[in-house]
């Protein structure tokens, strides 16, 4: 049987580099929403186009958009023993058809670790963060610095700043994850599917709380 994780919480709480450790350490693939999207924009695709226009300002890109590309990602064979999804769902629609989807794969989302910071931890993380143009590896300029400066740990490619991390937009991606994912709280708690995580302790401890949390 195929497990699948759910990783919940407001943007720059660490669901990124929780995952790309999870996957390393349990084999699951890792799955994420805004990697694909930026992926998509890279190769220049029309899917990434549209999402372009929704991810510069803050906001969510459609559903409709979104669910047809996870559907899609989730098809490939190496999720066949299950997948640690990152940034999907958002929306109670999202979690709704991912439910649908992975009955179809005789699955079902089996936990969802739900990571907590407040608001100013977040504005600092994302202002801080550096991301890899090959990979989508993560660091931060102070909490998780590159040995290099400039350059990814992992692959050696260039680290860039995404354009959504100034301050103005990450003020609206927050806002519309409190208008628009924090339902998803409530919905997964009432599947007793959620187990809280504190997303403000260093990152290996985070890792191991929700290896704890997987294993149960
Ligand atoms: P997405 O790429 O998913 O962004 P996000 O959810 O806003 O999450 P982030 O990637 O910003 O943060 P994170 O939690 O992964 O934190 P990270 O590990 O990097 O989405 C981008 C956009 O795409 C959305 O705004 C939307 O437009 C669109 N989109 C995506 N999915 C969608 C969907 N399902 N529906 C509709 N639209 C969608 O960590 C942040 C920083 O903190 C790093 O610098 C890291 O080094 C550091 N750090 C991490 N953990 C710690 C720690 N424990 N201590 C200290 N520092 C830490």
């Amino acid at each position: 049987m195929a497990t699948y994780i759910v990783l919940l919480g407001p943007p720059g709480v660490g669901k990124g580099t929780q995952a790309k450790i999870l996957s390393e350490r349990t084999g699951l693939a890792h799955i994420s929403s805004g990697e694909l999207f930026r992926e998509n924009l890279k190769n220049n695709t029309e899917l990434g186009q549209v999402a372009q226009t929704y991810m510069s300002k803050g906001e969510l890109v459609p559903d409709d958009v979104t669910i047809a590309m996870i559907r899609q990602r989730l098809s490939r064979p190496d999720c066949d023993s299950g997948a640690i999804l990152d940034g999907f769902p958002r929306t109670p629609a999202q979690a709704e058809a991912l439910a649908t989807m992975l009955s179809e794969f005789n699955g079902q989302v089996d936990v969802v670790p739900f990571i907590t910071a407040e608001e100013d931890v977040l504005v600092e993380r994302l202002g801080g963060r550096w991301t890899c143009r090959a990979g989508g590896h993560v660091f931060h300029k102070t909490f998780n610095p590159p040995k290099e400066a400039g350059k990814c740990d992992i692959d050696g490619s260039e680290l860039y700043q995404r354009d959504d991390d100034k301050a103005v937009t990450v003020k609206r991606r927050i806002a519309v994850y409190l208008e628009q994912t924090s339902p998803l709280i409530d919905y997964y708690r009432d599947h007793g599917k959620l187990v809280e995580i504190d997303g403000t302790q260093p990152i290996e401890q985070v890792t191991q709380d929700l290896l704890e949390a997987v294993k149960k």
